[in-house]
């Protein structure tokens, strides 16, 4: 049984909830491994609407376990509030199991996050306000406080008392803003910690035992390769690894235990907050992008930015995340457009790139370079097979394929786990042994996998 990674593509909000909603049937756990409370993964089933945060979106089906790995920043009064929320539509929440290794977002991270934002003005990142950098900043500083350490009232007193006099320092003397009181800190800890103490696990040893039987697993990204601290379009990012590789650091795998890395892309570009956006469309044919997608942000239910697919950072991000098969969605927006445009390369300082440049402002002098495809009118959200497509959008599809490199195997439709076309196999490689014992799973390479 495969382990698959599910990776973003682009600038986030590519589809990763619809993705692994629908792949996660097969699998027994669902993993997240980066990020926190600034992803927003939204699943629709019929009527219902679902929009994630932290919980896996493989929590939909009751046989999964949704694990919430150690390279996640958790903010423990939204995981508690989302828990609620599902239980309250009927979900059984008690199997979530949450890494002790974790870090905590504490209410200073969140204040911090807001106050260097206004600090930098015009230079602002436009993050989403959740305290996700300032949280990853103490876990390399080794001043971070984990989920296990909740646990132990009197000891978390103890690093509490050691850090957050310089936290208040900084916030009421650079940014005028208030402190925060010792006591009520550890009071809302205790809270946290009743409430979610019984989520806590060891969830490498859960993920290795697992792997170890052979079950398939499904790794859940967040946010996307171009907001990847190292590949993105630095600073402009946001401050984990959302790439396949984060996979292994933050959910506990070792690299040749993935077996496949499914890139998701939509078929146009998106972006929330600040950084350069070389495709963007700011008149009517972007306005329509925006309108008929719903491109507004599922966590600060922002606009999002909307561009012409980008072929130039797909390149790389196929490169970076080694992906072995891509879900291209939301081809159903295009419909109606007169043509549809791609980018093949840029030009900078009047010289051709073709691999992404990543640096920010290298990125902000580049200028498209377009090839031109005929649109189609027709809806496609009832689509089920390629020969269901206009002729058109099919040739849209092949050629970002083309362009990318890597097999599309699936493409959507709509946002709903039926509007899904099986296009191609997805490949997977070979896997070695695990280091809990000998592989019980079937043959490397058998028609089984
Ligand atoms: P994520 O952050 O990558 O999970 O993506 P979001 O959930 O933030 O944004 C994707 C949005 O597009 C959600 O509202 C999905 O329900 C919706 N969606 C996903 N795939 C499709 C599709 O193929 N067509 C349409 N129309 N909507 C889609
Ligand atoms: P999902 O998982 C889109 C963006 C923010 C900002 C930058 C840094 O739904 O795809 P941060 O709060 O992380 O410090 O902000 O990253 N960003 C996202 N954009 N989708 C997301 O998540 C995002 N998470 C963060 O808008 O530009
Ligand atoms: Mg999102």
């Amino acid at each position: 049984m495969p382990t698959t990674v599910i990776v973003g593509l682009q600038w986030g909000d590519e589809g990763k909830g619809k993705t692994t909603d629908f792949l996660a049937e097969d699998v027994t756990a669902v993993v997240r491994y980066q990020g926190g409370d600034n992803a927003g993964h939204t699943i629709m089933l019929g009527e219902e609407v679902f929009k994630l945060h932290l919980v896996p979106s493989g929590v939909l089906y009751p046989h999964i376990t949704p694990i919430i790995g150690n390279g996640v920043v958790v903010n423990p009064a939204t995981l508690i509030a989302e828990l609620d929320m599902l239980a309250s539509r009927g979900l059984e929440v008690d199997r979530v199991r949450v890494s002790k290794h974790a870090h905590v977002i504490m209410p200073y991270h969140i204040a911090l996050d807001g106050a260097m934002e206004a600090r930098l003005a015009s230079a602002a990142v436009g993050t989403t306000r959740r305290g996700i950098g300032p949280a990853y900043a103490d876990r390399a500083w080794r001043i971070g406080i984990r989920m296990e350490d909740l646990l132990d009232g009197p000891a978390l007193r103890g690093k509490l008392a050691r850090i957050l006099p310089e936290k208040n320092a900084t916030l009421q003397r650079q940014h005028r803003v208030e402190g925060f009181d010792l006591d009520e800190l550890v009071t809302l800890a205790a809270e946290w910690s009743r409430r979610l103490e019984h989520h806590l696990a060891d969830t490498t040893q859960l993920v290795q035992e697992r792997l170890a039987r052979g079950e398939h697993l499904l790794f859940e990204g967040a946010q996307g390769t171009l907001l990847d601290l190292d590949h993105g379009s630095y600073p402009f990012v946001t401050s984990s690894n959302p790439i396949a590789g984060g996979a292994c650091t933050g959910g506990g795998i070792g690299p040749l235990q993935v077996d496949e890395v499914l890139g998701v892309m939509k078929a146009y570009a998106t972006r929330v907050g600040a950084g350069p956006f070389p495709t963007e469309l700011t008149e009517e044919i972007g306005e329509g992008i925006i309108d008929r997608g719903r491109e507004f942000g599922t966590t600060t239910g922002r606009r999002r930015r909307v561009g012409w697919f980008d072929a130039v950072p797909l390149r790389y991000a196929v490169a970076v995340n080694s992906v072995s098969s891509i879900m291209l969605n939301k081809i159903d927006i295009l419909s109606g457009l007169d043509e549809v445009l791609i980018c093949t390369a840029y030009e900078v300082d009047g010289h051709r790139v073709d691999w992404w440049p990543s640096d920010a402002d290298v990125l902000a002098r580049a200028k498209p370079v377009y090839e031109r495809f005929p649109g189609w009118t027709e809806p496609l959200q009832d689509c089920r097979s390629m020969s269901d497509l206009p002729d058109n959008a099919r040739k849209y599809v092949d050629a970002v394929e083309r362009l990318s490199g890597a097999t599309i195997a699936l493409v959507s439709v709509g946002p709903e786990r039926h509007q899904t076309i099986d296009r191609k196999p997805r490949p997977l490689r070979p896997r070695p042994a695990s280091g809990l014992g000998a592989w019980s799973g079937p043959a490397l390479g058998s028609a089984g996998r």
